[in-house]
């Protein structure tokens, strides 16, 4: 897999500045102030640093921006980044410099002089989130992304700041990775495999087979997985970092192909359904996040694993199939299958761990996409508490999340004449319908929350965190959720 670039933390040593031969990053205040570690690059480069200081290129960087000064003279760098920063800055502005370095780092060495300044370990986040390529399918060898060194007054304390986001980095990457990768490649039996090695990490991971399904009774998962010659699973990672409370529980859809099935989706642009894992994606990563940094919580992670294909044992629309929580569904449209996914993958973690909340991701419908663009996931839930949660720790990770409501009026486009619902409600509110839908599967008293991240998971052009591709969204606002609501 991917992993983010390699840090080392090490004592400010000035004399070091002039011979380092790839990038040096330092930062200057609003001010034009330069700090001791600026006041040596200056030095070096004869003034430089203080010329763009003044200048009105600089006065007109916004907070937390960079610009390269390339080949200064003086110095062995290639290129000096200024970073323009306050020397106590925001949590988030710190993290946007990060990214903001990110953007520019190339393959070489990265050193950055970052002195006292505040929030080093957020500048580390966003250099680990933003320095990402997927070059997994590419028969050339990845280029070395050169490491960080991050030079401090006090180092071992921005390592131990950095140690947990650097552990979340790691679990963003594991969700681009899977989300960017191909669908002949990230088949359900490979993305079954790759969950499992992550018991190594100290994750407990079960994989159910078709049988054991065909057992519980998940007839609205097996009937999107039966057009397609590869199995469906349910893979089932607990982390039990707590005490003997019940768990929090994350439901994904993992679709690792939607060709629509019989309903098939027109040839333009189908590609892009190699991301309709997406959901599964973002769980996988925040279990391997929770693992990593060895979180103090209880978090049990489900996904429901299938291939929508239209195969000759496909659902038909028109057929009838039973949840495995009892109800009947007609399925009318064959591409309304994430849903069907989730129906029993959701009842089964309700009855098997009792959680003590639930929220479920899914790339699951086109129509979140017109509502609210790719800026923000669709946020539907029963309960105000946890839908705070949730946004409170989105908006805190700058991942952008908008609530959506529920209500039972939207019910009737869901009825159907031969069984309990039909699977689609009608061009109308497309997406709150899906998620009315879902919510005949959860229990009255359970928290919970369904995200739809149809827009958020991929997309087309680089984003603030991640270049085009998948963004690995919501990892990072779950893993916060859990760590300001749910760890003892
Ligand atoms: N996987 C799609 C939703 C989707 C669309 C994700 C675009 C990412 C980008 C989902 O399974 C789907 O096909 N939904 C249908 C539902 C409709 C048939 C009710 C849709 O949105 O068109
Ligand atoms: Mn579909
Ligand atoms: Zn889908």
């Amino acid at each position: 897999m991917t992993t983010p670039v390699t840090f080392e933390f090490l004592p400010t040593e000035l004399d070091q500045v002039a011979t380092h031969t790839g990038q040096v990053v330092c930062f200057v205040e609003a001010s034009g102030k330069l700090d001791q570690s600026s006041r040596r690059v200056n030095r070096l480069s004869k003034g430089a640093l203080e010329r763009f200081a003044e200048s009105e290129a600089f006065a007109e960087m916004s907070e937390s921006q960079a610009r390269e000064l390339a080949y200064p003279a003086g110095m062995d760098a290639t290129g000096v980044i200024v970073v323009k920063l306050a020397r106590k800055p925001e949590a988030g502005d710190a993290r946007k410099a990060g990214v903001s370095i990110g953007k520019l780092k190339n393959d070489s060495p990265l050193l950055v002089l970052a002195g006292n300044i505040g929030r080093a370990a957020e500048i580390c986040e966003g250099i680990a989130l933003r320095v990402y390529s997927y070059t997994e399918m590419k028969s050339e060898d990845p280029k070395e992304t050169g490491n960080v060194i991050l030079m401090a007054s006090k180092p071992e304390e921005v390592a131990a700041a950095a140690a947990a986001p650097l552990a979340v980095a790691e679990g963003v990457f594991f969700t681009r990775d899977l989300t960017n990768a191909p669908a002949n490649h990230l088949t359900t039996t490979n993305f079954a495999e790759q969950l499992a090695a992550m018991t190594s990490l100290g994750l407990e991971v079960e994989v159910l087979e078709e049988p054991q399904l065909e057992e519980l009774g998940m007839r609205t998962l097996l009937s999107v997985g039966q057009g397609s010659s590869a199995p469906s699973k349910v893979v089932v990672m607990s982390w039990k970092g707590g005490g003997d409370e019940a768990p929090f529980a994350l439901v994904g859809k993992g679709v690792v192909f939607d060709t629509g099935g019989l309903s098939l989706k027109p040839a333009g642009g189908m590609e892009d359904m190699t991301m309709d894992m997406g959901g599964a994606g973002v769980v996988s990563g925040v279990m391997r996040a929770l693992a990593l940094r060895k979180a103090k919580a209880n978090v049990v992670g489900l996904v429901g694993l299938v291939e929508n294909m239209p195969g000759p044992d496909a659902t038909r629309p028109g057929d009838v199939v039973t949840s495995m929580k009892g109800d009947t569904v007609e399925i009318i449209n064959t591409d309304a299958e994430g849903r069907l996914v989730l129906a029993d993958v959701l009842w089964y973690a309700q009855e098997r761990f009792k959680p003590v909340g639930m929220i479920n991701l899914a790339t699951l419908t086109g129509a979140i996409i017109i509502g609210l663009g790719h800026e923000m996931a669709g946020v539907f839930s029963n309960s105000d508490d946890l839908s705070d949660k949730f946004l409170k720790a989105a908006k805190d990770e700058d991942e952008g999340a908008w609530r959506m409501p529920l209500s039972p009026a939207y019910d009737k486009q869901l009825k159907s004449a031969v069984a309990d619902m039909k699977n689609v409600g009608g061009r109308p509110a497309g997406s709150i319908t899906a998620g009315q839908f879902l919510q005949r599967f959860v229990l009255d008293e359970m928290p919970w929350a369904h995200l739809d991240i149809a827009g958020v998971a991929s997309v087309k052009s680089d984003t603030s965190y991640a270049p085009k591709g998948a963004t690995g969204w919501g990892v990072r606002a779950l893993n916060r959720m859990i760590a300001d609501n749910y760890e003892g």
